[in-house]
C-alpha cells in the first residue's frame, strides 16, 4: 500500500481549501448569539500541527475564534479529571440523541431530566456544573489555565463581549437547566452557571491553538512538543470516543460515514479534530449548515480524509 504523507506543505492545504471554500455561501453564520454575527461568512482557514512539532496552515490562521461548543470536549476532560468517571456519569449519559444540540425535548420525555451525553448543551452544563473551584472566577481560571497548558499558549483568555452577548439571550440554556434544577442534576445558582459556560464558551484562541489541542487528544493525552502528560490516556480516549459519537451533533452519524475523524464542532464555526499519534487540526469556518456545524469545515475535512485515508474506520 502507498502511504501518503498527508498535509506536508502550504500549498497543498492551500488547493484544499480553496475547493472547500466553494461551500461557505450555501451555509449560514450563527446568530442566536449576537455577537457571532460578526463573522465574515466566506472565512475558511486550517491549521495542522503535527506530532514532530511541524505545522501547516492555509487561510488567515491569526483570527481569533470563539471555542463554543468545542469547550465542551474541554470541560468533559476537566470534569472527568475532578470526579472521576463515576462522578460524571452519575450526571451525563453516554448517547447520541439524534435531536439539534440545543433541544430540551429528551430531558421532559426522559425520566429524569439526565442529559444524554456531554456533548449536547444540557450535558454540557451539567458537566460545568461539575467543574471544582470555591467561586465562578477560580472555576473559569482552572478551565482557563488547563487549556493554556493543552495549546502551550499562556495568553489564552476568553471574549467579554462574546461571553456578555450569550449570556444576556441564552434563554434555552438557562431553560434547560431549570429543568435539571428540578430533578437535582445540577444544584446550584442557574445564573452562576450560565455565567461560567457562557465565559467557557467564549474562550477564544486561533486556529493554530486549536490544532494544538486536537494534536494532544491525538497523542491520547501527550502534547509531544514538551513530552509533557496534560491528560490521563483514559480521559484522552473517553474524549475522542464522544467526539466520534456525538461531536458533529446530529450529524455524527454520516459525518463518521463519510469523514471518520474524531473532532467537535462550535457555532463560532470551528472544528477541532485528531488524528491518532500523527496530527491535531484546527479549522475556523463561520458559515453553519443546518446542524450547527462549518460547511466548509466539514467539506474540507471529508477531503482530507479521502486524500490521505484518515478515517479511523
Ligand atoms: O450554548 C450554546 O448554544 C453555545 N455557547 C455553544 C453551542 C455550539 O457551539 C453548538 N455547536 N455547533
Amino acid at each position: 500500500m502507498v502511504v501518503i504523507l498527508p498535509c506536508q506543505s502550504n500549498e497543498e492545504l492551500n488547493a484544499l481549501v480553496m475547493e472547500a471554500k466553494k461551500q461557505t455561501k450555501h451555509g449560514k453564520v450563527a446568530d442566536y448569539i449576537p455577537a457571532l454575527m460578526k463573522a465574515n461568512r466566506d472565512d475558511l482557514s486550517v491549521a495542522i500541527y503535527h506530532q514532530d512539532g511541524n505545522c501547516y496552515s492555509a487561510g488567515d490562521i491569526e483570527q481569533k475564534i470563539t471555542l463554543q461548543s468545542i469547550s465542551k470536549v474541554l470541560t468533559l476532560a476537566l470534569a472527568l479529571m475532578d470526579c472521576g468517571e463515576d462522578g460524571v456519569f452519575q450526571k451525563v449519559g453516554y448517547e447520541p440523541t439524534g435531536d439539534p444540540f440545543n433541544s430540551i425535548i429528551k430531558l421532559e420525555t426522559n425520566r429524569s431530566a439526565k442529559p444524554l451525553n456531554p456533548m449536547i448543551n444540557a450535558g454540557a452544563l451539567a458537566v460545568t456544573h461539575l467543574i471544582k473551584g470555591e467561586s465562578v472566577e477560580e472555576r473559569l481560571q482552572r478551565i482557563l489555565e488547563f487549556i493554556r497548558d493543552l495549546a502551550g499558549h499562556s495568553e489564552i483568555s476568553y471574549s467579554k463581549e462574546v461571553a456578555t452577548s450569550e449570556f444576556e439571550t441564552a434563554y434555552l440554556n438557562r431553560s434547560l437547566s431549570y429543568y435539571m434544577k428540578q430533578d437535582g442534576i445540577i444544584d446550584e445558582d442557574v445564573e452562576q452557571l450560565l455565567d461560567l459556560y457562557t465565559k467557557q464558551c467564549a474562550i477564544e484562541m486561533d486556529c493554530l491553538d486549536l490544532s494544538k489541542i486536537g494534536l494532544v487528544f491525538a497523542m491520547d493525552g501527550i502534547d509531544p512538543v514538551r513530552e509533557k502528560r496534560i491528560i490521563p490516556a483514559e480521559v484522552a480516549r473517553l474524549c475522542k470516543t464522544f467526539m466520534v459519537t456525538c461531536g458533529m451533533y446530529n450529524a455524527s452519524g454520516e459525518f463518521a460515514v463519510r469523514v471518520g475523524i474524531p473532532a467537535k464542532s462550535g457555532v463560532s464555526g470551528g472544528i477541532m479534530g485528531s488524528i491518532r499519534n500523527r496530527f491535531g487540526i484546527g479549522i475556523f469556518g463561520p458559515s453553519l449548515d443546518q446542524q450547527g456545524n462549518s460547511i466548509g469545515g466539514v467539506k474540507l475535512l471529508k477531503m482530507m480524509s479521502e486524500k490521505y485515508n484518515l478515517s479511523i474506520f
